[in-house]
């Protein structure tokens, strides 16, 4: 394997409610962590896995996915681009292809961590999947009347696992300012093209209570 991934799973996620770090929760009695470690294991290419993980939990994480897959679990920071810049000083020398994954996109198939990996084996520094935007979006201004409204077509929708050139990574990371939601943005600022791949629907991220509904149904049906 010359892939190398990395989980920022050091979240609180206060958006599905009150309860244990949202890498931690349960989906069909094991933790959103353990699915995605899982997952990201079964795809061949994969060389390394490093997770960040809650501080106070890092113990208790390595714990949990030692019978998964081997890992190597840090404590993450603050912000995710905290989280995801201490997984990346860890990662041993041989992978020149990083990946970057949420751990709450627990379903995403192997199948598209191999996709995004050998984007960037074919030649691009940064590769991200993604979906078309449905809905019909809107800007809107501080006293919620619409602005305008966007030209849908020209919109994606962005999941992770996003893939980069390890060069490319680190020296986003090493450059980086205002924390940013994904690793693309980061690369995106130092003039590197970001390509685009197909995503896909089960690499949702359980981010509401509704996603986790959602999840345990597509798990209860087999993926
Ligand atoms: O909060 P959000 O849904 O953007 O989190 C995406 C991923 O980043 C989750 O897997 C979460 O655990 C992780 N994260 C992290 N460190 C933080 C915040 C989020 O590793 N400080």
């Amino acid at each position: 394997g010359d892939v190398a991934v990395l989980v920022p799973a050091a979240g609180a996620g206060v958006r599905l409610g009150p309860g244990a770090p949202k890498a931690l929760r349960l989906l069909g009695g094991e933790p959103l962590l353990v699915h995605a470690v899982r997952r990201i294991a079964a795809a061949p290419s994969v060389h390394t896995i490093v997770v960040a993980a809650p501080a106070a939990e890092v113990d208790a994480v390595r714990e949990l996915l030692a019978p998964v897959a081997p890992v190597v679990v840090v404590p993450g920071g603050a912000e995710r681009q905290a989280s995801v810049a201490a997984a990346l000083a860890v990662v041993p020398p041989g992978p020149q292809i990083v990946l970057v994954h949420d751990a709450a996109r627990a379903l995403t198939p192997p199948e598209l961590v191999e996709s995004v990996a050998a984007a960037v084996r074919a030649g691009d520094d940064a590769v991200i999947p993604v979906l078309p935007v449905v809905d019909t979006v809107k800007e809107v201004g501080a006293d919620e009347v619409v602005l305008g409204t966007v030209d849908r077509s020209a919109l994606r929708a962005v999941q992770t696992p996003q893939g980069f050139r390890r060069a490319v990574l680190t020296a986003a990371h090493a450059a980086a300012g205002d924390p940013l939601t994904d690793d693309a943005g980061l690369v995106e600022k130092q003039g590197v093209p970001v390509r685009c791949v197909p995503g896909s629907e089960y690499a949702l991220k359980v981010t509401r209570p509704f996603d986790l509904a959602l999840a345990e149904h597509l798990l209860a049906t087999g993926h």
